[in-house]
């Protein structure tokens, strides 16, 4: 469990060897085997314990978190699995990935970062889609790093996942965790959403949308508020088929109100003998199908393609600002250069990336002239 390189820990039964997955080798058996069903299930009742909750032969299955955020889910004896009893745990990072982290994995490109800070600073909203485990909530993360400091943010998740630098920030969880002095267990995810909008926030993130707190979600948005999600989808048309279709039901001419898409996948990447993280392709949502691509990988060159031209929101953001497109696209390059420089330099550190982001807000033309004389050093 020490080891940050490894996502999870996982036991399918007595008598198979515990596996662990981990992030350069993937799948890969320990020598840990639990041998007596007696001894595993003592074992997961021990874990259940832990996150105090109970797990039994009358309540076999478990879905909760351990006191160090590390998500667990479990079942108890042979009532719902025909390998007898099992348990997962999917690790807490601590310390979530930085922007900065992502470009050096090639999650995501220098550019297309530059333009999602760029967006965020001029208050437009974004849903990140995908499988499950393909990244969303840590892309979400990362990305919510670029939200202007000062503004206030008011997240609200099923399981505290988000772990955001910013002071003005409120964590809301459906479990009882950070919950701002009253306990909420029991609370459904679209009462959080709500509750959120009471705090008027300036982004309101909501970890995942599933249900009818979508239509809040929404709603925020149609007034005034950031919103940033994700969704569980396989592409852009699903996301939006679930979005319009029960039990989200946001009528199509809202769509347009989520800004920006960007779909993440796990693929296979055969030159590097495992699978990677890509952000396949960002669209900008002009209208309810009407969709303006921005980036796209190229699997081939492993290379993100972005085409600022195509942008609708960079026109909407001159017209707001009376700037010309050259000078936005303009400003985009320069934070694009201010993350390269910070990747040259090896500036990983999640907090130590925010603090030089907050810098350029407060002082933009400065850490500019920093990040371009140092880079000159660097070459
Ligand atoms: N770019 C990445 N590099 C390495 N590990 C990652 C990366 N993105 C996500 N992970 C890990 O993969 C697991 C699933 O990621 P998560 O963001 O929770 O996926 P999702 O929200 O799509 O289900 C987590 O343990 C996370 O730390
Ligand atoms: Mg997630």
């Amino acid at each position: 469990m020490g080891d940050p390189n490894i996502e999870d820990v996982s036991c399918v039964g007595v008598g198979k060897p515990v596996y662990v997955w981990h992030r350069r080798y993937e799948g890969i058996p320990t020598n840990i085997v639990f041998r007596d069903v007696r001894v595993l299930n003592e074992f997961i009742l021990k874990l259940a314990h832990r996150a105090g909750k109970h797990i039994s032969l009358a309540y076999p299955t478990l879905d909760t978190m351990l006191p160090e955020k590390h998500r667990l889910a479990a079942t108890f004896g042979s009532e719902v699995s025909t390998t007898g009893p099992t348990f997962t745990i999917r690790k807490f990072r601590a310390k979530p990935f930085s922007p900065i982290e992502l470009i050096a994995d090639g999650v995501i490109s220098e550019d297309l970062a530059a333009y999602i800070w760029f967006m965020l600073d001029h208050l437009k909203t974004l849903m990140i889609s995908g499988g499950t485990g393909a990244g969303k909530t840590t892309l979400l993360n990362a990305l919510s790093l670029f939200i202007r400091p000062g503004l206030k943010i008011v997240t609200v998740e099923d399981t505290p996942e988000l772990n955001l630098p910013h002071e003005n920030w409120v964590q809301l969880t459906v479990r009882p965790v950070y919950a701002v002095g009253v306990t909420l267990t029991e609370v459904k995810l679209f009462d959080l959403v709500k509750l959120a909008l009471r705090y008027r926030p300036d982004y309101l993130i909501v970890g995942e949308i599933r249900g009818e707190e979508a239509f809040v979600l929404f709603q925020a948005m149609a007034t005034g508020h950031g919103g940033l999600s994700t969704i569980h989808a396989e592409s852009l048309d699903y996301a939006i088929k679930r979005i319009i279709s029960p039990p989200m039901n946001i009528a199509p001419t809202y769509v347009k109100l989520m800004n920006i898409f960007l779909h993440i996948d796990r693929v296979a990447m055969e030159g590097v003998g495992r699978t990677v993280r890509r952000v396949r392709i960002v669209q900008e949502i002009e209208d309810y199908e009407k969709y303006r691509v921005i980036s796209t990988w190229n699997p081939e060159t492993d290379e993100h393609i972005v085409t600022l031209n195509n942008s609708w929101l960079l026109r909407d953001v001159s017209a707001k600002t009376g700037k010309s497109i050259g000078e936005l696209v303009e400003e985009i390059y320069r934070r694009s250069m201010i993350l390269r420089w910070l990747r040259m330099k090896g500036v990983y550190d999640f907090m130590e990336v925010s603090r030089y982001i907050f810098r350029y807000h407060y002082n933009p033309t400065e850490l500019y002239n920093e990040a371009l004389s140092e880079l000159k050093g660097l070459k």
